[in-house]
């Protein structure tokens, strides 16, 4: 077996080993090498343990080697949920917000998701793509290596086609690497009746969407004041029949059932989950359906709720991570920092956030049998940090110990610096 790119001498080789998401006690269990070494060909790793074993392999006479001395060396992160491509800033209702109005309030005033949906009406594909690029750029820099984004802002066919075509575009021309998601049931559209959309949305809008073949997921917002329960089912059925599989933004700030609703549907994932039931983690943890946590929002719209994450990794939940990365409720797209938000604000352990932000993630975007743990036949997607131990990390939050970003064997940050 031949190797192009040779990681040699890690102190910690994290690799999760494994192809598929970890619950309960395993969430702990971040299978470390001592001294590890990770090789890759054409972007694959092709070979994973410590030097001895390297001898039956060929390292290539020109190969990258990185000595990885005294280095913690970890699976890229993944990001679960963001609302990557939009227009506009909020920076004013941030401000309304840290005076004492509440996110939903915004919302009924016709702000919050509304104003974003205008501004994403008016921008330029072009425009669109090159703002997105650069928030790519700031996701390589907390650690995240492949990322799910959603459309949702535009709420018509032709702006929530911009957003997917953006998303599509960026796909080829940087190296992170997106899982798209038409978030048709994000709000109504303003100045529209929410039978009238919820019938465009399903006869028209959603067959439309799944022939262009522009995204994996259909998404929707369950909530108050948003769609209630049976509107979104009419909506995770239509998208069911076309082709899409499911995410679900539920149990955010009242509990509809919207647990429930994704595992009745088979969903991917459940994403947010502050105000799950007992019954919601119930049926999450009989399920194949991942929790998505997004500690980014309990942090930036300064809650006092969070989720019940002790109960959910007790009972076996799958849970994982995002950043749910947009301009009103979490505007952060650093995986890294959300790691850390989950361990100081939200009871993870250490471990359960690297495993939840790494292998957990990749499984709740479909892609936990190419990135999310190391091991032979997945992409060379990894991190290697300036210090001994991943402890360190968590233990010195605000110090930036990430050294270099590589994706499919190729190095992307180096120090500060992209290198694409
Ligand atoms: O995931 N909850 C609904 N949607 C987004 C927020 C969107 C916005 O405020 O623009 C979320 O938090
Ligand atoms: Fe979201």
């Amino acid at each position: 077996m031949k190797i192009d790119f040779l990681v040699k001498n890690c102190s910690e080789l994290i690799t999760l080993f494994g192809d598929s998401p970890k619950r309960g006690e395993d969430m702990n269990d971040l299978k470390i090498i001592k001294n590890g070494y990770i090789g890759s060909s054409g972007g694959r790793i092709s070979f994973i343990g410590t030097e001895d074993m390297l001898k039956d392999y060929e390292v290539e006479e020109n190969a990258k080697i990185i000595d990885a001395e005294g280095k913690v060396c970890m699976p890229g992160l993944v990001d679960s949920h963001t609302h990557l491509p939009f227009g506009g800033n909020r920076a004013e209702e941030f401000k309304m917000k840290l005076d004492g109005v509440p996110y939903m309030e915004l919302q009924k005033r016709g702000m919050g998701i509304k104003s974003t949906v205008k501004a994403t009406r008016e921008i330029s594909l072009k425009e669109l793509i090159s703002i997105s690029q650069n928030r790519l750029d700031e996701s390589v820099k907390g650690g995240a290596t492949t990322i799910e984004a959603k459309s949702g802002y535009g709420l018509d066919l032709e702006t929530e086609i911009k957003q997917l075509e953006a998303i599509r575009v960026l796909n080829e021309i940087h190296p992170v690497d997106i899982i798209p998601t038409y978030l048709g049931g994000h709000d109504v559209p303003p100045d529209t009746k929410k039978d009238d959309y919820l019938n465009k949305l399903i006869n028209e809008y959603i067959p439309e969407i799944a022939k262009k073949g522009l995204a994996k997921y259909f998404d929707a917002f369950i909530e108050e004041g948003v769609y209630g329960k049976e509107e979104t089912r009419l909506m995770l059925k239509a998208a069911k029949e076309n082709g899409f599989e499911l995410k679900l933004h539920a149990d955010e700030f009242t509990n509809l059932g919207g647990a429930e609703l994704a595992v009745e549907f088979g969903a991917r994932s459940a994403e947010h989950l502050v105000r799950i039931s007992e019954k919601g983690i119930e049926a999450l943890s009989q399920s194949d359906t991942a929790a998505v946590i997004l500690p980014g929002v309990f942090f930036f719209l300064r809650e006092d709720k969070k989720p019940p994450i002790r109960e959910m990794i007790e009972k076996g939940v799958i849970v994982s991570l995002g950043s749910d990365y947009n301009p009103g409720s979490s505007h952060i797209n650093n995986m890294l920092f959300i790691a850390k938000l989950a361990v100081f604000l939200e009871n993870f352990s250490m471990e359960e956030a690297i495993t939840a932000a790494t292998i957990n993630s990749a499984y709740a975007i479909g892609m936990d049998k190419e990135v999310g743990s190391l091991m032979p036949g997945k992409k060379m997607d990894i991190l290697i940090f300036d210090t001994p131990s991943y402890i360190d990390i968590f233990y010195e939050p605000s110090k930036n110990f990430l050294r270099y970003v590589i994706k499919e064997g190729e190095i992307i940050l180096d120090g500060c610096k992209l290198t694409y």
